[in-house]
């Protein structure tokens, strides 16, 4: 079994703010020899649309029990996204939906598909999240389901420690290399891959 499982969600694996993250915790955790796999679903061309036939037929194809093989094979998973029109980006979604969320792998139900608990045992999760807006505290508490969007989802397959880590004034300025809220996310990002 392997130590981390990060899914990564953005069209810009290389110059975006959240690869610099993603750059950033991968050197934490070498630091501390963790073992990890980087799921980068637009770089595997993931298709986020939920199918009629896998609506209807409810069988698993392949690529999903692969993606399921891999996310019980990690202690803990991490998540990597930037806040898009309020929520995450379709992508992630549509992993969440046609891959995470799934009866008898990530939850049971019974019978009359009721909700009966969580499977995953996964020991902790950690999500960065980027936002282009600077938000103050009081509009913060006003948002708070829009800081929050998927930790919901997790409690209900099981995962209840979870840390949400969220990067806010992103806006104009990925090009600039030494601006020090830069600084800071290489800064945090490494420090919680060498400790997590
Ligand atoms: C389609 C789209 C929607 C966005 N919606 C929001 C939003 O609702 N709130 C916000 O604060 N920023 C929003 N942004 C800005 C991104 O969150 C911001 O550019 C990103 O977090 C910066 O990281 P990046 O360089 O990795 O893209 C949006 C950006 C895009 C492209």
């Amino acid at each position: 079994m392997l130590d981390v499982l990060i899914v990564f969600s953005h069209p810009d694996g290389e110059k975006s703010i959240n690869a610099l993250i993603l750059q950033n915790f991968l050197c934490g955790l070498k630091q501390n020899k963790s073992s990890y796999t980087v799921l980068d679903l637009y770089a595997d061309n993931f298709n986020p649309t939920f199918s009629y036939n896998e609506l209807r037929n409810g069988a698993l194809s392949a690529e999903i029990r692969k993606y399921h093989k891999i996310i019980l094979n990690h202690k803990k998973m991490v998540f990597i996204y930037p806040a898009w029109n309020y929520g995450m980006p379709a992508m992630l979604k549509g992993w969440i939906d046609r891959v995470l969320v799934i009866p008898g792998f990530s939850f049971q139900e019974d019978a009359k598909h009721r909700y009966l608990g969580g499977l995953l045992t996964h020991e902790k999760v950690l999500l960065f999240q980027t936002f282009g807006g600077d938000f103050d505290g009081e509009k913060r508490k006003q948002l708070n389901h829009y800081f929050d969007p998927i930790c919901a989802v997790l409690n209900y397959c099981g995962l209840t420690d979870i840390t949400l880590k969220s990067f806010f004034g992103l806006y104009n300025i990925s090009s600039q290399p030494k601006h020090k809220i830069i600084k800071k996310i290489q800064d945090d990002c490494c420090n919680f891959g060498a400790t997590f």
